[in-house]
């Protein structure tokens, strides 16, 4: 009798019409997540919430605070409709059958898994605030990458208040790339959902599913248990990364041998086996997923006792540390191994294109090291803010005398030594490098950290030219 009623409730709650659902943390993942859900049903209140009141100002003003091509239009559209971000966490937490955890995982600073493991305090202080407020039985969503087992830290704070609502808790990993967040989010190669194999941890699997159901095939949409989804995420991120460091490592070879990386991979992925994407050589992967998910990845391994598995993995860390010093070794090699007071120009800081993050961008490291060697450096990037370039290299606004922060590519090179390019923004490809060249100082140098350009036509104007795997 008590399991028949168990069930009509659940299925009375499965058929309901979701209405209310919020997101915690208004972020590079949560936001556009968010706005994608509210602009495809509009049946669904969405809120997205967070403790950072200038975040959350941004979000409701004509100046969002992250820039994702497309974003814009769907943010306008659906913003005081259906779209709602806000400051009152418990506000929307009590009103939401579906709360999505989208908060930020660093890699701890602190204690024990120093430098490798995932901090999830603020995943736990989400699940925490949850559990003590709520009047109501809760989907819980971990949208944020989280180490494989944290569900269960998730259940235990939420078994051990004083109410005893049967929260349940589904795992939906964001795949979601920056620069490409509404086209990924708009046709997703897949949705994955984990959840408990119990009827209700399937229920709301159903649940979220059903959200991505609007507008996407349900034959994309992969449910698992739980851990393999909290798996999943940390794996995907891990094998695209190994996937960049295996093709940099052959880059270092390339130029050795008068092979060229660029053909390498052509001729590589055109075997169906092994595919074309993610084999562009670069001056390394930044962003601020692969380095903290490997890192993390790591960690859970030397946990549970892995050793050799972890050391699998580090090596595409070391391998992506050893790209970027090697790209600073050869611009030192090439202006006669000392670059003091020379200007360098560094066209692009993104730590890739049409986006304005700089978390882990490799740019970072480059320009600390050239720094480091007593540059000049004149920066320019389309969308990262002078304040964000400062803060990643800890430099204080009235320290920065050796950087010029520049409104164009044309200003950062006139006058310098040497070009970086270590963005691959589009703009780059279609400056006047004849006129450019004119105005720098000779042997006019230049470096393509991304292989944008056609080296060989660069060349031609008169440059010393060099790219990321070819000699
Ligand atoms: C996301 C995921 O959450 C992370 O796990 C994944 O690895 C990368 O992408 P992201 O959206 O990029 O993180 O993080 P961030 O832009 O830092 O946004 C997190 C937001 O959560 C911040 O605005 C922060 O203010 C907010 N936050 C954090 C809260 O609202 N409450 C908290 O307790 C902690
Ligand atoms: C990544 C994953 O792609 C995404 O699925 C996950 O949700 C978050 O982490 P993101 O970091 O936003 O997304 O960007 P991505 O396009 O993966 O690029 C990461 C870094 O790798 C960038 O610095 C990029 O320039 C570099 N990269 C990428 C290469 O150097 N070569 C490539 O072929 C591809």
């Amino acid at each position: 009798m008590a399991k028949n009623y168990v069930i009509a409730r659940n299925l009375d709650l499965y058929y309901r019409k979701i209405m209310n659902i919020c997101c915690i943390g208004a972020g590079y993942v949560g936001g556009p997540t968010m706005a994608m859900i509210a602009s495809k049903c509009p049946d669904i209140q969405v809120a997205v919430v967070d403790i950072n009141q200038e975040r959350i100002n941004a979000w409701n003003s004509a100046n969002l605070p992250i820039y994702e091509p497309g974003l814009d239009e769907i943010v306008s559209e659906a913003r005081g409709k259906n779209l709602f971000f806000s400051t009152e966490v418990d506000r929307y937490i009590l009103e939401s059958e579906i709360i999505f955890i989208s908060v930020n995982t660093p890699t701890k600073e602190y204690g024990s898994g120093l430098g490798q493991a995932a901090d999830l305090r603020y995943v736990e202080s989400c699940a925490r605030r949850i559990a003590e407020i709520s009047k109501s039985p809760k989907i819980i969503v971990e949208k944020s990458t989280v180490p494989v087992r944290t569900a269960q830290m998730v259940k235990t704070i939420l078994a051990s208040t004083s109410h005893q609502f049967q929260h349940q808790i589904v795992s939906n990993p964001e795949f979601l790339a920056e620069g490409t967040a509404v086209k990924d989010l708009l046709s997703p190669d897949r949705v994955l959902i984990g959840g408990d194999l119990t009827p209700e941890g399937q229920i709301a699997v159903g649940k979220v599913s059903s959200i991505y159901e609007n507008w996407i095939k349900k034959d994309r949409i992969i449910t698992t248990n739980l851990w393999s989804s909290e798996l999943s995420k940390l794996t995907a991120n891990a094998f695209l990364a190994q996937r960049i460091s295996s093709i940099n490592a052959i880059s270092a070879l390339c130029e050795e041998t008068e092979a060229n990386v660029d053909e390498v991979a052509q001729a590589i992925g055109a075997d169906s086996r092994i595919g074309p994407k993610f084999l562009k050589s670069s001056i390394g992967f930044g962003g601020s997923c692969f380095q903290k998910d490997i890192l993390n990845l790591c960690y859970l391994c030397r946990y549970f006792r892995l050793p050799e598995v972890a050391e699998y993995w580090e090596q595409v860390i070391r391998m992506n540390e050893y790209q970027k010093e090697r790209f600073v070794r050869r611009i030192l090699d090439s202006m006669f191994n000392t670059v003091s007071g020379k200007r360098i120009a560094i066209l692009g800081y993104a730590f890739k294109k049409d986006t304005n993050d700089a978390r882990e961008s490799p740019a970072i490291g480059i320009c600390k090291r050239l720094l480091e060697e007593k540059a000049h450096l004149a920066i320019y990037d389309p969308k990262v803010s002078r304040q964000t370039i400062l803060n990643s290299l800890g430099i204080k606004e009235d320290q920065a005398n050796s950087i010029d922060f520049c409104k164009s590519a044309t200003e950062a090179c006139q006058d310098s030594h040497c070009i970086a390019i270590l963005t691959e923004w589009d703009e780059f490809k279609n400056i006047d490098y004849e006129d450019i060249y004119k105005n720098m100082v000779k042997p006019a140098i230049l470096f393509d950290g991304r292989n944008l350009l056609d080296i060989e036509m660069i060349r031609l104007i008169g440059f010393v030219a060099k790219g990321i795997g070819i000699s």
